[in-house]
C-alpha cells in the first residue's frame, strides 16, 4: 500500500519541524513548505520533501500544490505575532488567511481527503477562562480574527466540498527550535534571549495575566493524532494543560532557572511597560475534550520544559532580535519594546 501524501505548511518553523520529524519517523510521505520568514534551514528535515515558497503567491502555491497533490493537510504557516497584529493587520491577514486559501483551493481540487487547521485560543478573546470548545468565537484581536475566519473557511468548504478536518487550538507552546529571535511573540524565547544577551527583560502590564503553557514533546504526538484518528473529524480541540500561571512566576522561573546555582546579577530586573493594546488578561483553557479524544495528558511540567528550553538556547548562542522595518499603523500606544527596539 503506497504511503498517505502528506503537506505541512510552515515545515520549517517551531511547531511545524516538530510535526514533520514525528510524520516522517511514523513512515509518511511528508512535503514541507516554508518561505522562511520565521523558520530555519536548521529546522528542515532531510527524509521530508521541502520546498521554499512564500504562499501569500497565489499561482506558485497552486503550481507547487498541484504537483504534491496532498491527500492530507495540516496547516500551519502563519503570521503568528498576535500582539503585533493590530499594526500590521494586512501582512497577518495575508499571511494567515489569504495563504491558507491559497494551499487549500488547489488541495481540494485534487481531492484533499483532511485538513488539520492550527487555530489558536485567541479565538475565544476575553470571555470568561478556563475556555471550551462549546463557547462562540469572539477574537478581540486581528490575529484572533484572522484565526477565526480560517476555521469559518475550513467548516463551510468541507461541507460543500466533502474533506474532513479537525480544528486545533493550541495553547503557548514552547521548546526547542523556537525562534528566540522574534522580538514580538514568544514570551519564554524573548526573556531566554534577553537573558543570554546578557540584558533585562520586559513584561507588559502589571505581570499578573495568566496563561498556560505547553512544552512541544507534549503537543506534537497530540497533533498527529488530531490528524490520524477518524474520531477527530469535523471537531474543534484545545491542546494544552489547565494549569495557568502568572506572567510574574513565569519571570521568576526563569531567572531561577537561567542563573541556576550563580546570582542574579544586579542589572537583569524585569521592566514594566503599558499592556499591549487588545491583550486579554487571562487566556487558558479546558482540556477535557482533549483528553476524551486525544487520550491528551502531559509530562513534562513548566519547570522541566523551560530548563530543557534554557539548555538549548544556550547552545545555540544569543540570537540577534530580528524587527519588522515598518509597521503598518503606529500610535502613541505601540509598544515601545519594538519602535525602540528594547528587546
Ligand atoms: N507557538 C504557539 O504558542 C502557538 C499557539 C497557538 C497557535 N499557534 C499556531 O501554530 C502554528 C505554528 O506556530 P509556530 O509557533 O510554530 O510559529 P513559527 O513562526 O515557528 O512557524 C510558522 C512558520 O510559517 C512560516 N510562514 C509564515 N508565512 C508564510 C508564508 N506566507 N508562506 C510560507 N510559510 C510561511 C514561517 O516562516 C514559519 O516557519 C501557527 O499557525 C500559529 O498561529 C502557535
Amino acid at each position: 500500500m503506497s504511503k498517505q501524501r502528506i503537506l505541512v505548511t510552515g515545515a520549517a518553523g517551531f511547531m511545524g519541524s516538530h510535526l514533520v520529524d514525528a510524520l516522517v519517523d511514523d513512515g509518511y510521505e511528508v512535503h514541507g513548505v516554508d518561505d522562511m520568514s520565521g523558520g530555519f534551514w536548521r529546522n528542515v528535515n532531510p527524509r521530508s520533501h521541502f520546498t521554499e515558497l512564500d504562499l501569500r503567491r497565489k499561482e506558485a502555491t497552486k503550481q507547487y500544490v498541484d504537483q504534491v497533490k496532498p491527500q492530507m493537510l495540516f496547516h500551519l504557516a502563519a503570521d503568528a505575532t498576535e500582539g503585533r497584529s493590530q499594526f500590521t493587520p494586512l501582512t497577518c491577514t495575508e499571511r494567515n488567511l489569504m495563504a491558507y486559501l491559497h494551499t487549500l483551493i488547489p488541495a481540494i481540487r485534487h481531492g484533499l481527503r483532511k485538513v488539520v487547521l492550527t487555530s489558536s485560543m485567541s479565538v475565544y478573546g476575553a470571555q470568561t477562562p478556563p475556555f471550551d470548545e462549546d463557547m462562540p468565537t469572539q477574537p478581540e484581536d486581528i490575529y484572533g480574527v484572522s484565526k477565526a475566519a480560517m476555521e469559518e473557511v475550513t467548516h463551510i468548504l468541507s461541507q460543500v466540498h466533502g474533506y474532513a478536518y479537525t480544528i486545533v487550538r493550541p495553547h503557548n507552546v514552547y521548546g526547542t527550535r523556537q525562534n528566540i529571535g522574534d522580538p514580538y511573540r514568544n514570551v519564554i524565547g524573548i526573556f531566554i534571549n534577553s537573558l543570554l544577551n546578557d540584558k533585562n527583560f520586559y513584561i507588559y502590564g502589571d505581570g499578573e495575566q495568566r496563561r498556560s503553557f505547553t512544552y512541544i514533546d507534549d503537543f506534537t504526538p497530540y497533533m498527529v493524532r488530531a490528524g490520524l484518528d477518524p474520531c477527530c473529524d469535523g471537531q474543534v480541540i484545545n491542546i494544552g494543560p489547565c494549569d495557568e500561571v502568572t506572567i510574574n512566576h513565569l519571570a521568576e522561573l526563569v531567572l531561577s532557572l537561567f542563573y541556576e546555582g550563580q546570582e542574579i546579577p544586579q542589572h537583569i530586573r524585569p521592566q514594566y511597560l503599558p499592556p499591549r493594546p487588545m491583550e486579554v488578561r487571562d487566556a487558558y483553557c479546558t482540556d477535557d475534550k482533549a483528553r476524551r479524544l486525544l487520550g491528551y495528558h502531559t509530562t513534562i511540567d513548566l519547570q522541566e520544559g523551560v530548563r530543557r528550553m534554557i539548555a538549548w538556547a544556550k547552545e545555540l548562542g544569543p540570537q540577534k532580535p530580528c524587527y519588522m522595518d515598518d509597521l503598518e499603523l503606529t500610535t502613541e500606544d505601540t509598544p515601545v519594546t519594538w519602535t525602540k527596539k528594547l528587546i
